[in-house]
């Protein structure tokens, strides 16, 4: 916020940061759910100096670069499928931004030029460029510029708390995945390039993790009405829910895939849409060149630092005991329902936690938006040391609160007992707060 005064931060060293008056943070949110590995790592701070050392930029239509070339190779070897062909961009906007531009080339290059929409869900967050914003279904983001936008969030999510069908997981028949078929054919699949959605919801849904089928059902969907599968794990990529991609967990292999956040970690700004071979195909036959791009797409700086974070995951095992910590962490949340009557839904997958806030948890009715609730506990746990994410919730948009408890993967069982500690703390003061406020 424009009139708020943050903390001057002075250094930061594994999960914790320490501003200029000598506070410290346990930092629960990995600032946006990026900060997979730490702070202060050592071995990406050399890997860094030993690139600017040798060459920091090259134009990418000019030159490659060894960091570049085995970026890419170390993404395909991670990622499932034939997920071989990375495009490096900046930023996860401009990494849902290029996968969706990629789509609707693929259709274009096969000759098929009516392809190009892409079909999403209503609480989404793609990105905040316009096209990306076009996909997002976060009607708070999308406000000021609905006039310019497309409208392409057309289902609803797999948001089994809030069912839109009132039904419960899996007798429920999977309504919301088979909600795309209708859309589609409403539509005319003639007209779509593509659908895309979350594996699991960020910052729309405070972590909401889909029903066993759900994606396997969507990807089916798509396959039988010749629409493309894109899957935006930039936030759930690179180990965040346990595996490389989250769509891994249910046995889905998408047909591009859009990493951001942790694929930097923090250390430098990079992401990418990563395509499989089926999708370049036509292209390297055709046009031979994605139409996208940015001056520092592939710049070398920034493609050492990312491989230096994943061989730094790779070399500590990192991601084999994301899974563990996370049903630790939420075990132990899942405990404070009893204590504290806000507390709706403990939800997500492997170190991506959500926790959504309702007035009761009995009823599920949420906090009105002017309570400001989300931003009160985010205010409160940073006032004790502990930060943690905001997240939207509930299925219009409108009234819903939760937060997310995304701490690095590196995080220790001690330190996951401090951030519960802490997080009780502001529990209690945010008890103690709406208690205040009802006597009165
Ligand atoms: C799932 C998802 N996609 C895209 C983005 C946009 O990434 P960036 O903020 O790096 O542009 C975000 C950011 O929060 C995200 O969570």
């Amino acid at each position: 916020m424009l009139d708020e005064n943050y903390p001057v931060i002075d250094y930061g060293k594994g999960v914790y940061l320490f501003d200029m008056d000598g506070n410290r943070y346990l930092d629960a949110a990995s600032g946006a759910v990026t900060a997979n590995i730490g702070h202060g790592v050592a071995e990406i701070i050399e890997a860094m100096q030993e690139q600017a050392k040798r060459v920091s930029f090259v134009y990418r239509s000019q030159f490659t670069s060894e960091a570049a070339e085995n970026l890419a190779k170390k993404i395909a070897e991670w990622t499932p499928g034939e997920l071989n062909w990375s495009f490096f961009v900046n930023s996860g906007s401009e990494a849902t931004e290029t996968a969706m531009k990629m789509a609707i080339q693929y259709w274009q290059e096969l000759g098929i030029h009516t392809k190009t929409k892409i079909l999403s869900r209503w609480v989404s967050y793609h990105g905040i460029t316009m096209g990306a914003l076009s996909m997002s279904g976060h009607p708070a983001r999308r406000a000021r510029f609905v006039p310019l936008l497309e409208e392409f969030p057309v289902i609803n999510p797999p948001y089994c708390y809030r069912c839109p069908y009132n039904l419960e997981a899996p007798s429920c028949g999977y309504m919301c995945a088979k909600e795309l078929e209708t859309v589609i054919k409403r539509i005319g699949s003639e007209q779509i390039a593509a659908f895309i959605a979350e594996p699991v919801i960020g910052a729309a849904g405070g972590a909401i993790s889909p029903p066993k089928d759900y994606f396997k059902i969507i990807k089916t969907i798509c396959e039988d009405n010749n629409i493309l599968f894109i899957a935006d794990e930039v936030m759930t990529g690179f180990g965040r829910t346990g595996s490389m991609l989250a769509c891994e967990h249910w046995g889905v292999i998408p047909d591009i895939v859009a990493l951001g956040k942790g694929m930097g970690a923090g250390y430098a700004p990079i992401a990418a849409a990563v395509a499989s071979e089926k999708i370049m195909e036509p292209i390297l036959a055709g046009s031979k060149s994605v139409m996208s791009g940015h001056t520092l797409s592939a710049n070398p700086q920034s493609c050492a630092v990312s491989l230096a974070v994943l061989n730094y995951l790779e070399k500590n095992k990192i991601m084999d005991e994301v899974e563990s910590k996370g049903v630790y962490l939420k075990n132990q949340l899942e405990k404070m329902k009893g204590i504290y009557s806000f507390i709706g839904d403990v939800r997500g997958k492997g170190l991506l936690v959500g926790i959504e806030l309702v007035e009761e948890n009995r009823t599920k009715a949420p906090f009105p938006r002017t309570a400001n609730l989300t931003q009160k506990v985010i205010g409160i746990a940073k006032e004790k040391g502990l930060l943690v994410y905001p997240a939207g919730a509930g299925i219009d948009g409108v009234n819903g609160d939760a937060i997310i408890i995304s701490p690095p993967l590196t995080i220790t069982k001690r330190e996951i007992e401090e951030l519960v500690a802490l997080l009780k703390e502001s529990f209690t003061t945010l008890s103690n707060l709406l208690n205040t406020g009802r006597e009165r």
